[in-house]
C-alpha cells in the first residue's frame, strides 16, 4: 500500500528559474523545474517521485496514442500576502479526475498521490509562482495509459504525471462567441462529465471554423435539438438575467462539473442572486436580451478563471455586451482572487496549503 513517506525526491542542481521573466506570461507555455510521475502495475500505484522536469520516453505502440485512454485535470496555486503557498479547492479537483478515470475503465488514484504528491511537488517549486495580477501556476494532473499494445481493450498499465507551469491569463481581453448549432460536444451517456483528453481534440474543428468566422470560441447546444446551452469551449457559462444566475444543470452528464463554476456560483449566492441550474435554450436567451434583462454573460473555468463575453452570435442575430460597464462579473471575480490570495476569509475553506 502506497504512503506519502514513500515519494522520492530528487531535485535540479541548477534551477531555471532566473531564466524567465515571471511578468506576462502566456498560458501553457513554460514549466518548473520538477514534475511528479507515477506507475500503475499488476494492480498498484508505485515508483512515485519527484524528480527533475523531463521528457518522457514512449512506445510507438502506447496504448494512449491510439485509443485515447487519457485524462486530465487544471488548478491553480497562488501566494498569499505572506508569501506562502496555497491551492485552490485541490479536493474537488482529484474527485473529479478518479470520477473521469471510472468512466474512462482507469485505476482511480489514490489522495495520498494526487494530493500529497501535489503539495509536496508545488511546494518544492513554490518559487515559480507569479504574483502579479491574473497570473498564477497551473497545476496540470494527468493519467494515460501505457501498455504498449495494439488491442482495443482497457490498458493494465497506467502513468500519472503532474506538471506545472507558471501562467498568465488565459484571455488578454472580453471575448466573442458563437453558438454551435452543427457540431455536437457531447451527448447523454457518453463522457462530457468526464475531463477526458479527446472532448478537447473532437471541439477543434468546431472551435477553429468559429475562429474563421471571428469568434474566439463555440458555446455547445444540446445534441438533439441545438436549443439548450451547455458550455463554452473551456469553459462553463453563467447567464445573469434580471436578479438570477442562471447556468445549464449538471444533470444529463453532457456538462463537466467546473469547480470555478461551483465556486461563482456559491458567491454570487452570498452576493444575493438566486442561482437557478436548468435547461436554458437560446431562444429564453435571446428573448432575455430583447427585453433588456439579460445583464452580463460569463465563461468560468480554472484556465479562464471568469472571463467576459462581449458578444454571442446565434444565427443572424447578434447579442453585444458593454462589458465595460457591468459589475457583477468583475465583482465576483475580485471576491474570488481576494480569497485566492488570502486577502478574503476564505469561509468555505477552498484553500489548501502546500
Ligand atoms: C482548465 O480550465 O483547467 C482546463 O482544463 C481547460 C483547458 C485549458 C483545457
Amino acid at each position: 500500500m502506497f504512503a506519502t513517506k514513500d515519494i522520492s525526491v530528487t531535485k535540479v542542481e541548477h534551477s531555471k528559474l532566473q531564466n524567465l521573466n515571471l511578468d506576462h506570461l502566456p498560458f501553457g507555455k513554460y514549466f518548473t523545474d520538477h514534475m511528479l510521475e507515477a506507475d500503475y502495475e499488476n494492480g498498484e500505484w508505485k515508483n512515485v517521485e519527484i524528480k527533475p522536469y523531463q521528457p518522457l520516453v514512449i512506445s510507438p505502440s502506447l496504448a494512449a496514442l491510439h485509443y485515447g485512454q487519457s485524462i486530465f485535470e487544471g488548478i491553480k496555486a497562488y501566494k498569499n500576502q505572506k508569501g506562502e503557498a496555497y491551492i485552490f479547492r485541490p479536493i474537488d479537483n482529484y474527485n473529479r479526475f478518479n470520477i473521469s478515470a471510472e468512466r474512462m475503465q482507469m485505476p482511480p488514484i489514490p489522495e495520498d498521490i494526487f494530493i500529497e504528491g501535489m503539495k509536496q511537488l508545488v511546494a518544492l517549486d513554490s518559487n515559480w509562482i507569479p504574483s502579479q495580477p491574473d497570473h498564477s501556476l497551473y497545476i496540470r494532473p494527468f493519467m494515460f495509459s501505457s501498455d504498449e499494445v495494439i488491442g482495443v481493450r482497457p490498458s493494465e498499465n497506467y502513468k500519472f504525471l503532474i506538471i506545472l507551469s507558471p501562467t498568465g491569463p488565459y484571455f488578454n481581453a472580453p471575448i466573442r462567441i458563437y453558438v454551435e448549432e452543427n457540431y455536437v460536444r457531447a451527448v447523454p451517456g457518453g463522457v462530457g462529465y468526464a475531463k477526458a483528453a479527446g472532448n478537447y481534440g473532437a471541439a477543434m474543428y468546431a472551435t477553429a471554423q468559429a475562429k474563421k468566422k471571428g469568434y474566439d470560441q463555440v458555446l455547445w447546444t444540446d445534441a438533439f435539438e441545438h436549443k439548450y446551452v451547455q458550455e463554452i469551449g473551456t469553459m462553463n457559462v453563467i447567464f445573469i438575467i434580471g436578479n438570477k444566475a442562471i447556468t445549464p444543470d449538471l444533470g444529463a452528464g453532457t456538462i463537466l462539473a467546473g469547480v470555478t463554476r461551483n465556486s461563482v456560483l456559491t458567491l454570487l449566492q452570498e452576493m444575493g442572486y438566486t442561482i437557478e441550474e436548468r435547461p436554458l435554450s437560446i431562444d429564453e436567451i435571446i428573448d432575455a436580451y430583447k427585453a433588456r434583462e439579460l445583464k452580463e454573460v460569463m465563461g468560468t473555468g480554472t484556465a479562464a478563471t471568469i472571463t467576459l463575453i462581449k458578444e454571442l452570435r446565434y444565427k443572424d442575430f447578434t447579442m453585444k455586451f458593454d462589458t465595460d460597464k457591468w459589475q457583477v462579473a468583475p465583482m465576483v471575480k475580485s471576491w474570488l482572487t481576494d480569497i485566492r490570495e488570502g486577502k478574503r476569509e476564505d469561509k468555505y475553506g477552498w484553500m489548501v496549503k502546500a
